[in-house]
């Protein structure tokens, strides 16, 4: 079983400097050489279910008329993402500003851009409806996300990454099968990552280089370790941990197996400069010890 996932999000030309730290309000900082590349939680998410989890991925998403918008297009492209149905907007593609410390840790400003003109329209709402898991983020409108959720099968499941941190609407609480949050998000949303089982049926809460907690519903809490990698740069890391995680449920496996294969695709990532350009292949994350598909 390949497995259908649909990722409706984010696209940004991430501008990325090493800085030797971050700078404080009113600072300059020197850092390094300017890098470009293809980023975006969204297809960053995308990439990382179709190349290292090997689903038949469809991004949905908005680009500008711009050359962002070829660099994204080329990405997407490459790792076998189906784009045909990101929207062109009258919008400059999305940019990510970011800064990369000397551990790895990065600091982010996006400013949207094209990514406000995500739409859900028949086409997407058709694919949509044939996917197993539909996957999205925080980093477009919250109407386009609960549209995304309305649209699926009632046996695919609706998984939010709530990231960046924003406060939900019942409403949209109200149709996630999966909540995937960090350590801080899961603390802006309800100081105890237990509490959040109230409001959605399962959690799975990465802990960076410590791996991650599988919380559900009437279950005991699972906790996948973390392995050991050098850190270059944790550049959507998470992204890779969430589009790795889908892929693997749409082929059928169960959530602490998804978020084991999903947890060694993230320690990849971490390994390697940049967003889409570290996502590794199913066979890197096979030998490393992720269940093949
Ligand atoms: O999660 C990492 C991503 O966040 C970057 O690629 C950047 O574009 C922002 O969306
Ligand atoms: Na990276």
């Amino acid at each position: 079983m390949t497995g259908r996932v649909v990722v409706v999000g984010s696209a940004n030309v991430d501008l990325a400097v090493d800085v030797p730290r971050p700078p404080k309000a009113g600072e300059t900082v020197l850092g390094g050489r300017l890098r470009r590349s293809p980023g975006g939680k969204g297809a960053n998410q995308a990439v990382a279910a179709a190349l290292a989890g090997g689903a038949d991925t469809t991004f949905v998403g908005a680009l500008g008329e711009d050359e962002g918008a070829d660099l994204l297009l080329v990405s997407l492209g490459g790792a076998g993402v189906r784009a045909d149905l990101v929207e062109r907007a009258e919008a400059p593609t999305g940019t990510a500003f970011i800064t990369v410390s000397p551990d790895g840790e990065n600091a982010i400003v996006v400013a949207p851009g094209a990514n406000d003109h995500v739409r859900i329209g028949a086409a997407q709402a058709e694919r949509i409806a044939e996917a197993d898991v539909v996957l999205a983020q925080l980093e477009i409108p919250l109407d386009v996300v609960a549209a995304a959720a309305a649209a699926r099968k009632n046996t695919a499941r609706m998984i939010l990454n709530a990231a960046p941190s924003r406060e939900l609407p019942d409403s949209l609480w109200d149709v996630l099968d999966i909540l995937v949050v960090n350590e801080h998000e899961a603390a802006d949303l309800a100081g105890e990552p237990e509490r959040l089982l109230k409001r959605v049926p399962a959690v799975v809460v990465t802990l960076g280089g410590e791996g991650c907690v599988v919380l559900r519903r009437d279950h005991e809490p699972v906790r996948i370790p973390g392995i050991p990698v050098d850190v270059v740069d944790t550049t959507g890391a998470g992204d890779t941990f969430c589009g790795v995680l889908a892929a693997a449920l749409a082929r059928g496996r169960d959530l602490p197996d998804a978020a084991k294969q999903a947890t060694v695709a993230g320690a990849l990532a971490v390994t390697r400069p940049g967003a889409q350009a570290a996502v590794p292949t199913v066979d890197e994350v096979a030998a490393l010890g992720g269940n093949a598909p």
